[in-house]
């Protein structure tokens, strides 16, 4: 019970991360606000967890829809505690690209600009207006790709490096506003959830490009959705009271080194 009656929304939340939080916060005891674009998945979620949730149609892109959640939530319960900027895309399956820095093209990435980014933006904004009264605590669902550079996803991998220092700046908004609300970031890479799909392929190809992709895991293999949601769950509870404006990696390891690393070819 360590979120024990704390209201959450969370983006993003009828698959993959997004649901394996849901689940998480609500076997801690928070009322959770379920929204995504997802509306199918996003009740089923609903229909599965029964009590002390709720699904909203919310696209992050769209300030309309914030208004409206925002809105509905403060009318429904008086407070928002708790709110997950969760919801985001690679770009490969909602637009053609190319992805390169040398070809990618506009309308590729400002469409992973207005969900990555922009949408996280308008979340704090509505975020902070709803919370400045009491405090409460924002997570933002950054990447891997937020602190590295990555050639064959361009407007990912700057989308979420947005993320990574927006974080920061709200971070430092609402500490020097004097506003009990906590900003942080949260890093994962390699996780398995769904958005791997169009990346892995199928059958034989999809287990020789797992096992490429694990070669260059330290800890050798894929994370999981509630190894994520657990670093979520800490920022989000009373726990990290002291805890604004970090970076928490959830890699296997990942960030911790470099590929061309120095070796004993003896060894
Ligand atoms: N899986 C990984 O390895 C990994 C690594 C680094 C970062 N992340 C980040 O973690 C977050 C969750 O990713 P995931 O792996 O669970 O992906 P996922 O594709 O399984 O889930 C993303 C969810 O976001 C929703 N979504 C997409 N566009 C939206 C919009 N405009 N408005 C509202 N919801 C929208 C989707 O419908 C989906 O339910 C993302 O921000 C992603 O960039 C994931």
């Amino acid at each position: 019970m360590r979120i024990h009656k704390k209201i959450a929304l969370i983006t993003g939340a009828a698959r993959g991360i997004g649901a394996a939080t849901t689940r998480l916060f609500h076997q801690e005891g928070a009322m959770v606000i379920i929204s995504d674009i997802r509306d199918e998945e996003g009740y089923k979620l609903r229909d599965e967890l029964k009590d002390r949730t709720e699904y909203l149609h919310l696209d992050v892109k769209e300030e309309n829809d914030w208004k409206s959640a925002i809105d509905q939530i403060i009318s429904s319960y008086g407070r928002l505690d708790i709110l997950v900027n969760n919801a985001g895309i690679t770009g490969f399956l909602e637009s053609t690209g190319p992805w390169d820095a040398e070809n990618t093209d506009l309308q590729s990435w400002e469409e992973v600009f207005r969900v990555n980014s922009t949408g996280v933006m308008l979340g704090c904004k509505y975020g902070i207006q709803a919370m400045k009264s009491h405090g409460g605590s924002i997570i933002n669902i950054s990447s891997r790709s937020g602190v590295v550079g990555i050639p064959g996803a361009v407007a990912y991998a700057a989308s979420k490096a947005a993320v990574r220092n927006h974080s920061k700046s709200v971070a430092l908004y609402c500490a020097e506003q004097g506003y009990k609300i906590r900003c942080n970031s949260v890093h994962p890479a390699a996780i398995m959830t769904p958005m791997w799909d169009d990346m892995l392929g199928e059958g034989e190809q999809r287990m020789q490009i797992i096992k490429e992709i694990e070669y260059g895991i330290p800890m050798g293999h894929f994370g999981e959705p509630m190894d994520v949601a657990y670093g979520i769950l800490y920022l989000a509870s009373d726990e990290s009271k002291y805890v604004t404006g970090i970076e928490l990696t959830i890699d296997g390891g990942i960030l911790a080194g470099s590929e061309a690393k120095p070796r004993n070819q003896n060894s």
